[in-house]
């Protein structure tokens, strides 16, 4: 007997449990009323006399040594379950962290933005709903001018007075405005026309625009930032200016950089010749100057604009303008490492 009780010391100093079910059972066929101890206990009127003493101890230090264990486990198991709560199973494997992308639109504007704001350029934007004036009038393009049939307007309401800008030319007027040469500002934004959409334009689009106006500024000028920008934005430093028409500028010109014949798309893109156009350009007219209060006998200035869209279209080979404001996941999710 008095062995039986040793080997259940034993036993219970050994228990470890897992889960609160086996410290239950533990109690139970321990501690319960039909339990190990009780056998024990009842046992006790059989055991000799002279053995009674001895086998009480025994039977004592197994019932507070099951007790103690009993508790012992009980709190072991109540903490785990605590952290369990708050860090849950910390043996699982790690969740992906789902990262963001940015926008191809985003992407061409902030480089856009890097490489002009290295040459002392800083960014400026204005409102999507403009007024007649800062987008047409004070870019000398009065009311009738024949020039504001270049690009359909969208008007808010009936109002002629209240429209979506259709460049971002306005800002230029705005910032013309409000601040005093030396100007050298970039704004870039998003514009509206009413063109048919296709899978090269949109009604929609971005523009980023450039102004430059100080005392002496010249053509020379113009030409060695736009080589500049062509350098660091596509590597491509060889450009040319084709004579155009803006009211705003004059003279004005079309930039176009050689792209290169290399690929089947370079001569898709550049429909064989190996030029690509990008943007339009020009001195900024000395009517825009006065009509923005700034002394065109004492300052010049150059301008440039382009659109955004196609440029993301170019450099990341997107066939469908359409796809830049469809939202997909599916797409966007691609541009993860570009920058
Ligand atoms: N505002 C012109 C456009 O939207 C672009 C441009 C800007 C041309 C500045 C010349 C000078 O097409």
């Amino acid at each position: 007997m008095i062995d039986d009780i040793k080997k259940h010391l034993e036993k219970v100093a050994q228990f470890e449990a897992a889960t609160a079910e086996e410290v239950e059972n533990f109690r139970i066929s321990y501690l319960g009323r039909k339990g190990i101890l009780n056998d024990f206990f009842t046992a006790f009127r059989e055991v000799p006399k002279d053995q009674k003493k001895q086998y009480g101890q025994q039977v004592n230090a197994l019932k507070q040594a099951a007790e103690e264990k009993w508790n012992e486990q009980k709190e072991k198991l109540a903490a785990s379950e605590e952290t369990a709560g708050v860090y849950g199973d910390l043996s699982r494997p790690g969740e992906p962290y789902h990262v963001g992308s940015r926008h191809p639109i985003s992407l061409v504007t902030n480089k856009i933005i890097d490489i002009f704001s290295r040459i002392g350029f800083n960014v400026s934007e204005g409102p999507e709903i403009e007024d007649d004036w800062h987008n047409f009038t004070a870019l000398n393009l009065p009311e009738y001018h024949p020039a504001r049939d270049m690009q359909d307007t969208f008007f808010v309401q009936k109002d002629p007075d209240v429209l979506l800008r259709t460049h971002t030319s306005s800002v230029q007027v705005r910032y013309m405005e409000n601040n005093k040469p030396p100007i050298r500002t970039i704004s870039p934004g998003r514009v509206y026309r009413n063109e048919a959409i296709s899978a090269r334009s949109h009604c929609f689009f971005h523009q980023v625009e450039g102004l430059y106006v100080d005392k002496g500024v010249s053509f020379a000028d113009l030409k060695q930032t736009l080589q500049f920008f062509t350098t660091e934005m596509f590597g491509k430093s060889k450009i040319r200016l084709r004579p155009s028409y803006f009211p705003f500028t004059e003279p004005s010109a079309e930039v176009d950089v050689y792209w290169g014949l290399e690929t089947e798309t370079d001569y898709k893109m550049t429909k064989g010749t190996g030029w690509l156009e990008i943007m339009g350009c020009g001195m900024v007219d000395p009517n825009v100057l006065k009509n923005c209060n700034i002394d065109p006998e004492e300052y010049s200035g150059f301008a440039f604009g382009m659109g955004i869209d196609r440029i993301a279209l170019l450099l990341h080979q997107i066939p469908d303008i359409r796809m830049l404001s469809e939202n997909d996941v599916r797409f966007l999710d691609q541009f993860k490492n570009a920058f």
